[in-house]
C-alpha cells in the first residue's frame, strides 16, 4: 500500500469512522500511522475519546498511532493572512484597502475554503517522513483536484513574467553601466519565486496524488450516496487518478430466518433494499468493494472500532488489496 491513504465520500457515510478504523489496523500492524482529519465537528476526537489539534498527537493507549485535526476555518484564516501579507509588501498602500476587501471576498467562496485545505494536505505531505502510513480523512474533491493542473499554468505565466522582468532589468543595467544590483534584484524577484515556490508544491502534490498515494470511497448502500461516489471517481478519473475500492458501511444486518413481526419484517424488507444497491454497487463500478461494514448499534468507538478495522480487506503493509 502507498505511503497516503485517502478516504472520501459524502458527508456522513463514515469517512472518519473508516478513516480511523483503518489507521487503527496500520498501526496493529507495525506502521507508525497519522491520522488526519479536517472535520470541524472534531469526530476524530470523538472516535479516540481524546482532544487533538493542528500538530500530530500520539493517541493514547494505542501503539504507533498519532493523530491530527486540522480546524478548515483557521486553516482559512491563515491562508488568506499569509496572501494579505504578501499583497501589502508588494503593493502601495493605496491598493490595499481594495485588495483587502477583495480577499475578504474571495474567502467566502467555497474554492477558497478547499484550496486552503489543500495546501495544508501538501504540507503535511511533504513533512510526513517520520510515519510509514499516513491516512486522510476526506479526500481531494473536483474543485480541489482541479488545482493540479495549476503548474502547467503557472509555468507560462512565469516564463512570460520572466521575460518581461528581465528586460526591464536589461533596460535598468543599461542605462546605469555596470550595476550588478538590478541582476541581483532579478534573482530575487519575491513575486516570480513565490508563482515558483506555488509551482513546485503543485507538481509535487500531483506526483505524490498519482504515485504515492491511495485512494478510497466510503459508500451506503443508498442511492444518493452511490450518485455521489459515481461523481467523484469521475472528477478523479479527470485527473488520472484512479480509485483503488469502494468501502461499503452501514450495512443492516438481517434478522434471523425463524424470527418473525413488525419489526423483523422492516429489516429484511431494509435488508433486501440493500442487497439491491450493493448489487448495484458491485456492477456499476470497476472499483471493487474492498468491505461491507455492518451498522453497529452504537458509534463506532472503543472496542468496536478494532472490529469494524477487522473487516476492512484494505492492505496494511505493502501491496494493495487483499481480497
Ligand atoms: N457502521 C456503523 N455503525 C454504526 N454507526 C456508525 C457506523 N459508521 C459510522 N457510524 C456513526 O455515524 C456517525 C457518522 O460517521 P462518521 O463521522 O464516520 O461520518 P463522516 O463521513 O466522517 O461524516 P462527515 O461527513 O460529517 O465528516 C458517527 O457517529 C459514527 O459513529
Ligand atoms: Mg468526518
Amino acid at each position: 500500500m502507498e505511503q497516503f491513504v485517502f478516504f472520501g465520500g459524502k458527508g456522513g457515510v463514515g469517512k472518519t469512522t473508516v478513516s480511523c478504523a483503518y489507521a487503527l489496523k496500520c498501526a496493529e500492524a507495525g506502521l507508525d500511522t497519522l491520522v488526519v482529519s479536517t472535520d470541524p465537528a472534531h469526530s476524530t476526537a470523538d472516535v479516540f475519546d481524546q482532544a487533538f489539534d493542528d500538530d500530530p498527537t500520539a493517541v493514547e493507549g494505542r501503539e504507533r498511532l498519532w493523530a491530527m485535526e486540522i480546524d478548515p476555518d483557521e486553516e482559512v484564516e491563515r491562508h488568506m493572512g499569509e496572501i494579505r501579507r504578501r499583497m501589502n509588501e508588494q503593493v502601495s498602500a493605496a491598493i490595499v484597502n481594495e485588495i483587502d476587501r477583495q480577499i475578504e471576498l474571495a474567502h467566502r467562496t467555497p474554492g477558497a475554503y478547499e484550496a486552503a485545505l489543500f495546501d495544508r494536505f501538501i504540507e503535511v505531505m511533504r513533512t510526513a517522513d517520520d510515519y510509514d502510513r499516513v491516512v486522510f480523512d476526506t479526500s481531494p474533491t473536483g474543485g480541489t483536484l482541479r488545482l493540479l493542473a495549476l503548474p502547467d499554468f503557472l509555468e507560462g505565466w512565469i516564463e512570460r513574467l520572466v521575460a518581461k522582468r528581465t528586460k526591464s532589468v536589461d533596460l535598468f543595467e543599461k542605462a546605469a553601466v555596470g550595476d550588478r544590483e538590478a541582476r541581483r534584484k532579478l534573482d530575487e524577484d519575491p513575486l516570480i519565486a513565490h508563482l515558483q515556490g506555488r509551482k513546485e508544491r503543485f507538481e509535487f502534490a500531483g506526483r505524490t496524488l498519482r504515485d504515492e498515494s491511495a485512494f478510497f470511497l466510503v459508500v451506503n448502500p443508498d442511492e444518493l450516496s452511490i450518485r455521489e461516489t459515481e461523481r467523484a471517481v469521475a472528477e478523479m478519473a479527470e485527473q488520472d487518478l484512479g480509485v483503488e475500492g469502494l468501502v461499503v458501511n452501514r450495512v443492516t444486518p438481517a434478522p434471523d430466518e425463524d424470527e418473525q413481526g413488525r419489526g423483523a419484517t422492516w429489516l429484511r424488507d431494509r435488508v433486501a433494499t440493500e442487497r439491491e444497491r450493493i448489487d448495484e454497487i458491485r456492477r456499476a463500478f470497476d472499483e471493487p468493494v474492498v468491505a461491507e461494514i455492518e451498522s453497529r448499534v452504537r458509534e463506532v468507538k472503543g472496542d468496536l472500532l478494532a472490529a469494524v478495522a477487522d473487516e476492512l480487506a484494505i492492505d496494511a503493509d505493502a501491496g494493495s488489496v487483499e481480497a
